[in-house]
């Protein structure tokens, strides 16, 4: 299975990347590609600048990348409870492509993490509640609040119950795809 992950996020310290990669981890034998939204930013999306100039060639190759993959891990920073302005620019211009769908139909981990209590919980759920207008198939979700007492950069996450619990929908992830594999190629 081939994995397209990243967090909602351009901060170079970003907290939802290092969840991403961890989360990651717990796909042994898969490809997995790490994106890091740096290397896909382009000027603001506007309705003008898309008429003159077409799709940016950075959307197109994100967009490329997402068709190309069998499964997205992604997890979101929460800015003003809403998603960072990187992944919405990028989220916008993928969405503008013609004939296709942003999330490409594509199934999805989605998760969250922030200092905070409540994990990045409000944009998970805003997220939760739209993705599947743009063809993102939540198949789990996930939040870690308070990442700096629940995760240990060489350990991952050291909360027993929430370690717990992403490897459960990790495995419950790997059970919906194999299925639905198997549904459409059944021998
Ligand atoms: C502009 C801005 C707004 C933020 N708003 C929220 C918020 O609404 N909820 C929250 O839990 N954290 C908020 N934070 C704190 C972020 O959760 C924190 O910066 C986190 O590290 C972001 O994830 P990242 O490290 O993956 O970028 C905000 C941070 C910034 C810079």
């Amino acid at each position: 299975m081939k994995i397209l992950a990243f967090a909602g996020s351009n901060s170079s310290k970003s907290i939802n990347k290092d969840l991403v990669a961890y989360t990651t981890t717990l796909f042994k034998g898969d490809t997995v590609e790490l994106l890091d939204l740096n290397d896909f930013e382009m000027p603001l999306f506007s309705s003008d600048r898309a008429a003159v100039d077409g799709i940016h060639p950075m959307a197109l190759d994100f967009a490329q990348k997402i068709d190309e993959s069998d499964l997205l891990i992604i997890s979101l920073a929460e800015h003003n409870g809403s998603y960072s302005v990187a992944f919405k620019n990028i989220f916008d211009w993928v969405s503008r492509i013609q004939n296709r769908k942003a999330f490409g139909n594509k199934p999805i981990l989605l998760m969250s993490t922030s200092p905070g209590g409540r994990g990045g919980a409000t944009v998970l759920e805003a997220a939760k509640g739209t993705f599947p207008y743009f063809g993102g198939e939540i198949h789990e979700t996930f939040v870690l609040p308070n990442f700096y007492e629940n995760f240990d950069p060489s350990k991952g996450i050291v909360n027993e119950k929430l370690k717990l619990e992403l490897q459960n929908k990790t495995q419950s992830v790997k059970t919906k795809i194999l299925e639905d594999s198997l549904l459409v190629n059944p021998n």
